[in-house]
């Protein structure tokens, strides 16, 4: 369970000849917020604030991002930290229950994983009965939705603790095995069932190649993209995940949500978009400063994909990681890329261009990742099904700690109302 939130002292707003002291609260690293929790009820004002700019929506204990610092850190671990020795289950388990795991607490929980990777008899035909175009995204979705129709026994609004934990181990464990079977059927190949012996990096990858031990190098590459995906606090697929869970739907239908939610171009789906684009500038001839241009031209609804966030300011720390990674695994793989060249060109234009510098817009962590997993053979329309793979563990934890906190309350923002005023109903045969 998250400790609450502690205010400190109070800030003090007028409004319509009304004061009202505001606690303020401060979290751990001193960020401070404004609790406006009896905001309407003693003043009739809410806060409008499109697009939660500005909007705590919760306290949480499980990720600390400075945008303007770059800073990201895993209940208080530096994601560098993580990216470099840790294992993507370590980092799960991390996530999920708080600490990191002891060596007898990480064999028993890669078992418990292990155990349930296999999906349940008969749920495998659901794959063919999709089309061949259907977008890997809207496969997984589905299928995990489907998922929750073999599991009535987690489907507990109010789950025990040991329900709540079977349900975390349930889809962390069979996520990967609908992805990979999502991806050999579309294919038109044989499923490839998982594994007992390898990591959960490694199950994936055989699952989806087929190929009895994949490569080192690559194993080691994936295992990296998955932690640096892993949480991101408040992003749009997770407060996907907490409001569709915050009514009480169950871990099944409230990750299902979350994949939709990663699957848009200005989320997870970038990863996807920013390889296009590369593609569409390689088959132009090159010329990446025509597309820096329109990015910048307000006429066009163009943007360099792979670029700006919401939050980081500065930089982001995950794409530094992920630049130096991409140059390490094509050299390892011995693989020649195109797009890297143009990307690296395209990166150096933007980053001294003015529209992009006094916008704060740098590269973020789709931008190179789209050429990593490339390199390893993945389909770029597979590209944000790894991404969700990576983003579970997170989705799950903030699942969890939402059901745990005290005085947890459904999800609901209120509007301001800007429709017509009252008129009266107009019968049909009056209307003309
Ligand atoms: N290319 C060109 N202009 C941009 C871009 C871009 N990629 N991103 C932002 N801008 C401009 C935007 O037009 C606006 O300009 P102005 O102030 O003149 O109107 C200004 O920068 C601020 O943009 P915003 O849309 O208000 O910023 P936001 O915080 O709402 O959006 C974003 C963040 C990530 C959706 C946006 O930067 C974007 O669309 N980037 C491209 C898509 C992308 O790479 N998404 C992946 C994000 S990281 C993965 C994850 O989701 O975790």
């Amino acid at each position: 369970m998250t400790a609450a939130a502690t205010a400190t002292e109070t800030a003090t707003l007028s409004v319509s000849g009304r004061t009202l002291a505001l606690p303020v609260v401060t979290g751990t690293e001193r960020e401070k917020a404004l609790d406006i929790a009896r905001l309407r009820t003693a003043t009739g004002y809410i806060t409008l604030d499109p697009g939660f700019g500005n909007t705590g929506a919760c306290a949480s204990g499980i990720t600390f991002l400075d945008g303007e610092r770059g800073i990201l850190r895993y209940r208080g671990f530096p994601i560098e930290s993580l990216a470099e020795s840790a294992t993507f289950t370590e980092t799960a388990y991390l996530l999920i229950y708080g600490n990191l795991p002891s060596r007898r607490e990480l064999e028993q929980f890669s078992t418990r994983l292990a155990e349930r990777a296999a999906l349940p008899d008969g749920m495998e035909r659901f794959f063919d009965l999709f089309p061949k175009t259907a977008h890997p995204m809207a496969v997984l979705s589905a299928m995990v939705t489907i998922l929750s129709t073999y599991s009535p026994a987690l489907l507990n609004p109010y789950p025990a603790r040991e329900e709540m934990d079977e349900a975390i181990l349930t889809l962390l464990a069979k996520v990967p095995t609908l992805a990979a079977y999502g991806y050999r059927r579309a294919q038109g190949l044989p499923v490839v069932p998982p594994r007992r012996d390898l990591s959960y990096t490694a199950n994936y990858l055989q699952m989806i190649f087929g190929a009895p031990s994949p490569d080192p190098a690559i194993v080691q590459a994936l295992r990296q993209i998955l932690i640096l995906h892993a949480d991101h606090e408040q992003n749009c697929s997770t407060s996907t995940v907490r409001l569709v869970g915050s009514s009480r739907a169950n871990a099944f239908s409230s990750v299902a949500a979350g994949v939709s939610a990663l699957w848009g171009p200005l989320h997870g789906g970038a990863n996807q978009a920013v390889i296009e684009m590369l593609e569409t500038i390689q088959r132009d001839g090159g010329d990446y400063k025509k597309f820096v241009a329109m990015a910048k031209d307000k006429a066009s609804t163009f943007r360099l994909m792979g670029f700006g966030h919401r939050v980081y300011k500065n930089f982001d720390p995950r794409s530094r990681i992920i630049k130096k990674a991409c140059d390490q695994v094509l050299g390892t793989l011995g693989v020649q890329d195109p797009l890297l060249d143009i990307a690296k060109h395209l990166e150096e234009a933007a980053l001294k261009d003015d529209y992009f510098i006094t916008r704060k817009l740098y590269p973020n962590v789709d931008f190179y990742s789209g050429i990593i997993l490339r390199a390893i053979g993945i389909p770029t329309n597979g590209f944000t099904v790894t991404f969700a793979l990576g983003r579970l563990p997170g989705w799950l934890a903030h699942w969890k700690e939402m059901l745990e906190s005290p005085g947890m309350r459904i999800g609901r923002p209120r509007q301001v109302y800007v429709g017509p005023a009252e008129r009266p109903y107009v019968p049909l045969s009056q209307r003309g």
